[in-house]
This record gives C-alpha cells, sequence and structure tokens, in this order.
C-alpha cells in the first residue's frame, strides 16, 4: 500500500527510482511522483496513474541529481491527482518527503500549521509532515526537526525526507509501515520492500517501529526518535532478481501461476522425514514443546491467506485434532477472542506486512498467545514480530491478485498439521501417506496447467457473463471463496463463494440461464452430495463448470463444461482444484482486456487498516 524509494550515491539517482518505483507498482498505483536535490537541479514531477505515466512526463529531460526520493501511490486521503501525489513539500519547497501509511492527526495539525500562516496544496495527511518539519526546522537543525515532527504525528509512517539545502541525506522513518535500507558501496538505496533493492545491494537494514536513519552516502546512522543511537544487524538476502522477472510471460500473475510446480517444491523441500513419517520445521523448533501443549489455534488473515486459514482448519481438525478457528485478522481484535498461555495465533500473510494481520498478531501476543507465522516474505514484520514461524520460499510474488502464494501456504499448512498431528494421534502411516502424496503435488498442479488451452477455449465462452456463482463443499468449500474472489479480483464480474449445501438456502434464487455456477466436484466423501447440489442447480436451468477428478464420466453428464485434476488424498484437493480457477480468472481477465497484474482500486500489499 503505496511503494517509497529513496536513492542517495553517486549515480544519477532518477533512472534508479524509475526502476525502483515499476518494482513496487504492485503496492499502488493511483499516483506516482520523484523528488531529487543535489542544491543546483532540484526537480520534482507528479504524475496522476501508472509509473509509466511519470517516466513520460521525466521524458528526456537531463536530472542530474544523485539524492532522490520516490512513491507510488494507493490513495487513502485526497483522490489520485498531481497535487495529491507524493512527494509532498513544506511552503518554500526546501523539503520534500513521501510517506506510507496514515496521519490519523493530520486535521489538528493542519489547523495548527495553517494559524502559522502554512499554505497547504494538496488534500493528504501527509503533507502536514512536511509543514511540521518547516516549522520545527525554524529553530533547530533539520534532523532534530525531523525527530520533533515524528513525536507529534499520530498514525502510522514509512517516510523519506530530503532537504534541499543538506543534499548529502536521505532521512528515513518507520512506524507500522515498512521500511528497508539497502546498503551498497558508497550508496544506499531505501524502500518499502526489498524488491526495489535486490538489483543493487543484496545487504539490508529492516527498520523497526520508532526508528529513524540518517543516511549519506557513505555511512549510516540509526536512532530512535528520542535521539538515542541504535546499532542494527545488516542481513543478506537470498532472493534473486530473476525471479522477480516475468520470464517472457506476459504478465506476472500467468508466471507465478506456472511458477506453482516449483514454489510448492520449495514450500516443501528438506522439510519431510518419510521413514518417521514427520515433518520438519526448522523455524518451528524453539516452540516444539510449547506447541505439543496447544490445546486452541487461531488463525488470522485477510483476502487469500484467510482462504488458506480456512482449508487450514479442515486439516488440523481432522489430523491433528485441535480446535481451530479462523478469523479475518480486521475483525480478530474487535472481538473478545478468548485466549490463554495454550493458544497458538497464527498469522497466514504472503507480505508479511498486512497491517490488520500485524495487529491482530500483537492482540494475541499482548494476552499471552504463542504467536506463529506463515509467511513468504523474509524480514517482514509479522516475519520479525511472531514466536515463530515458517516460510513459505515461494519467492517474490508481484501480481496482485495471490496465486503461488496461496498454494505455499496450504503447503505449509499441511506441515504444520503433519507436526501438530504426529505430536498427538496421528499414527506414522497417515504421516507416511500424507508426506508420499505431498511429495506428488507440484507433479500433478504440472499436469493441470498442461491444460491450460482447454481452460482458456471455457474462458472464452464465458467471459461475458457478469454473475458467477462458486460452490464448494468441505475441503473445497474455501476454494469456492478463493474462486470467486479471484474472478472478482481480475475480471470486475460479480462472483459468489457459497458453500454447496447452503446454497438452496438463499443463493439459488439467482440462478437462471445468466448466471452460471462452478462447482467444485472431485470424487471426494462429499461427493454423492456436491452432485445433489448439481442437479438442483441444473433443473433451474443454471449453467455448469465443473471442477472434477479425472475418470469421472458421469459428471460430464450434468455439467455443461468439466476441468479434471488428478486424483489425490482429499485434504491435498485444494491444492490442485484451486489452479483451474486460478487460470480461468487469468483468462476471463485477459479476454476482457483488463491489466490482470494491477486490478483497479487493489494493492498487494494492504498496509493500513
Ligand atoms: C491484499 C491482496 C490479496 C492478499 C491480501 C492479504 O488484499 O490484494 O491478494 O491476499 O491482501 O495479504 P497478505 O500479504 O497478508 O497475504
Amino acid at each position: 500500500m503505496c511503494g517509497i524509494v529513496g536513492y542517495i550515491g553517486k549515480q544519477k539517482a532518477s533512472p534508479i527510482l524509475l526502476e525502483g518505483l515499476k518494482r513496487l507498482e504492485y503496492r499502488g498505483y493511483d499516483s506516482a511522483g520523484m523528488a531529487i536535490a543535489d542544491g543546483e537541479n532540484n526537480f520534482l514531477v507528479k504524475a496522476v496513474g501508472r509509473v509509466a505515466n511519470l517516466e513520460n512526463k521525466i521524458g528526456e529531460k537531463k536530472i542530474l541529481g544523485t539524492v532522490g526520493i520516490a512513491h507510488t501511490r494507493w490513495a487513502t486521503h485526497g483522490k489520485p491527482s498531481d497535487q495529491n501525489s507524493h512527494p509532498h513539500q513544506d511552503c518554500t519547497g526546501k523539503i520534500s518527503l513521501v510517506h506510507n501509511g496514515i496521519i490519523e492527526n493530520y486535521r489538528e495539525l493542519k489547523k495548527e500549521l495553517q494559524a502559522k500562516g502554512h499554505k497547504f496544496k494538496s488534500e493528504t495527511d501527509s503533507e502536514v509532515a512536511a509543514h511540521l518539519i518547516e516549522e520545527f526546522n525554524k529553530k533547530m537543525n533539520f534532523e532534530t526537526a525531523v525527530l520533533e515532527t515524528l513525536k507529534k504525528i499520530k498514525g502510522t509512517y514509512g517516510l523519506a525526507i530530503i532537504n534541499r539545502e543538506e543534499p548529502d541525506k536521505i532521512i528515513v522513518a518507520r512506524n507500522g509501515s515498512p521500511l528497508v535500507i539497502g546498503v551498497g558501496a558508497g550508496e544506499y538505496v531505501i524502500a518499502s520492500d526489498v524488491s526495489a533493492i535486490i538489483r543493487h545491494t543484496p545487504q539490508v537494514i529492516y527498520l523497526d517501529d520508532g526508528e529513524v536513519a540518517v543516511i549519506k552516502k557513505d555511512g549510516h546512522q540509526i536512532k530512535t526518535i528520542n535521539n538515542e543511537a541504535k546499532n542494527k544487524k545488516i542481513t543478506k538476502l537470498d532472493w534473486d532478481l530473476e525471479r522477480a522477472e516475468k520470464q517472457g510471460y506476459p504478465h506476472f500473475m500467468l508466471k507465478e501461476i506456472f511458477d506453482q510446480p516449483a514454489s510448492v517444491e520449495d514450500a516443501i523441500r528438506g522439510r519431510m522425514l518419510l521413514a518417521e513419517g514427520l515433518a520438519k520445521l526448522g523455524g518451528l523448533q524453539t516452540v516444539s514443546e510449547k506447541l505439543r501443549k496447544i490445546e486452541k489455534i487461531i488463525i488470522v488473515s485477510c483476502g487469500t491467506s484467510y482462504h488458506a486459514g480456512l482449508v487450514g482448519e479442515y486439516m488440523i481438525e481432522e489430523y491433528a485434532g485441535i480446535p481451530v478457528e479462523v478469523e479475518y485478522a480486521s475483525e480478530f481484535r474487535y472481538r473478545k477472542p478468548i485466549i490463554n498461555s495454550r493458544t497458538a495465533v497464527i498469522a497466514i500473510s504472503q507480505s508479511g506486512e498486512t497491517a490488520d494481520t500485524l495487529a491482530a498478531i500483537r492482540e494475541a501476543k499482548e494476552k499471552g498467545a504463542l504467536t506463529l507465522g506463515i509467511v513468504n516474505v523474509v524480514g517482514s514484520t509479522i516475519a520479525r514480530e511472531t514466536d515463530a514461524g515458517v516460510y513459505n520460499h515461494a519467492g517474490p510474488e508481484i501480481g496482485v491478485a495471490s496465486t503461488k502464494a496461496f498454494t505455499s501456504q496450504l503447503s505449509i499448512l499441511v506441515l504444520l498439521t503433519l507436526t501438530l498431528g504426529r505430536q498427538r494421534d496421528m499414527s506414522l502411516v497417515t504421516g507416511q501417506r500424507i508426506i508420499k502424496e505431498l511429495r506428488r503435488i507440484p507433479k500433478l498442479i504440472q499436469s493441470i496447467l498442461d491444460e491450460k488451452d482447454q481452460i482458456k477455449k471455457i474462458a472464452k465462452k464465458y467471459h461475458g457473463y457478469e454473475d458467477f456463482l462458486y460452490l464448494g463443499r468441505k475441503y473445497n468449500f474455501p476454494i469456492a471463496f478463493e474462486g470467486a474472489l479471484k474472478i472478482k479480483e481480475i475480471s470486475y464480474v460479480h462472483a459468489e463463494g457459497y458453500a454447496t449445501g447452503e446454497m438452496k438456502h438463499g443463493p439459488i434464487a439467482l440462478i437462471d440461464k445468466n448466471f452460471p455456477s462452478v462447482f467444485l466436484a472431485p470424487k471426494d466423501s462429499v461427493y454423492e452430495k456436491t452432485i445433489s447440489g448439481m442437479q438442483e442447480i441444473k433443473a433451474r436451468g443454471g449453467k455448469i463448470i465443473a471442477i472434477a477428478t479425472k475418470g469421472d464420466k458421469e459428471i460430464a453428464k450434468i455439467a455443461d463444461d468439466v476441468i479434471y485434476i488428478p486424483k489425490t488424498l482429499e485434504m491435498l484437493t485444494p491444492l490442485l482444484a484451486v489452479v483451474p480457477l486460478q487460470l480461468l480468472a487469468y483468462y476471463v481477465g485477459t479476454a476482457k482486456g483488463f491489466d490482470v497484474d494491477k486490478p483497479r482500486n487493489l494493492a498487494k500489499s494492504v498496509t493500513v487498516e
């Protein structure tokens, strides 16, 4: 949610900032802007819409400065416009800053500053920070003025600030919104996440809440907002740039769908012991004894990660016998959750930065729960704040609609189920059966991807419909949600996910020949009941697309179109069933001509509550 990038060093800043913005564009793409300060060639440019518009506006202009900041925006306060785009400046244009987060007390601060004569140009909350720095800077030096400003601000921020009169430094600060400092040789790249940094250096420092860094090209100082010095360690990233590129695919989303055989493999590799029927999750080792005593699990997450949590609930309850609740992170802390030291609260988050999920984990910690994370982005806030956790190792996911992160989350939930189950009543044979079958999943996903042309044909046939009902039962009930979410996100059609059995209590009233249903109908323990549901839709003239198990000829007699998936263990069917639904959404979205990597109004990483 909003991307920030900054550069200080020996090279021209503007191309580096533009390239960084492109990598961060998935965080928001309502508008973009850049400020360069080097004393002589001060420069500020903003453009509504994509980073490409900013690039066009910059055109052939010679921008020589080697210090600068840039921003790609997901609008919260104020509509997307040039005025509301970052960087924002003080009255004199001396101070420029970019901000990610929300300054909650900006109205009061704005009033106070206006009374002192400050003139505001935008409707944003962020601009107050620039004017506050200007105000303090009248009485104290720039660095102290920034610290004093941060003390006055209530809310969340990732901030990067430059000063035309002191072009030898960038000041960055973090409270609740991510900020990473890339440490190069005689240069620094700062950004909201590592995808804008890996090209320049693998050495990074993750800023924590309440920390401020003063960065010069040949050194940095980190302190608290109370001016106490801090010593932070430099971490070496293990992501390579190639994994973040499209590699010949027309969209990141398609590439990421096709990454899944490899990303599931990466999630499970080296994490299973077949002979013992056990999972080996290094990140949980320190809490292994606590896990043995856990009596209740609460999974907190948002969006696609929430759907993974729902599948986890079925797995853990069936195979480990531990009661599980799955809660939207945004609701969790407004309830009065019953938590004690025998409760594990698990955050599932691709980005590790989702504000609601982070807030839920903090609340759980406060209440004494054991907190765990299933997180993809290494070093992200949730990964660092949980007591223990497991990384997905899915590599960067750039497409805004989550795909490979989902199947890697499911894979890890299988491993977690194994861990918890084998600590309790799960037999060696069951453990081994799950491991053997999980190992086959990457190959089975590949076999579904090989049928992409058939799915594309079905998408073409249905892409003109405006409503869809997605139905699933038991393990595939959450997949109905996920399938509906995918097509909503990138095709802008109305789709509802429902439990097959619940369909007759309402949604069936919607069904007619213009309202097709997508049925999750693998040959599992609820197959017969699913078929009854299908007949009910059929009887009302509704069209049916079925996701069914290879070899099921009968289903073709009821459904209008069938997409087959291979047979596997019932608990693992979601890992296969979701793949055709991702492809269906992708092909419907592209058939309609939409930019599926950057759907309107959405952002990849939602760092505001
Ligand atoms: C946003 C994204 C979704 C994602 C959700 C949770 O809404 O558009 O794709 O599932 O956030 O994100 P997280 O990073 O916590 O998994």
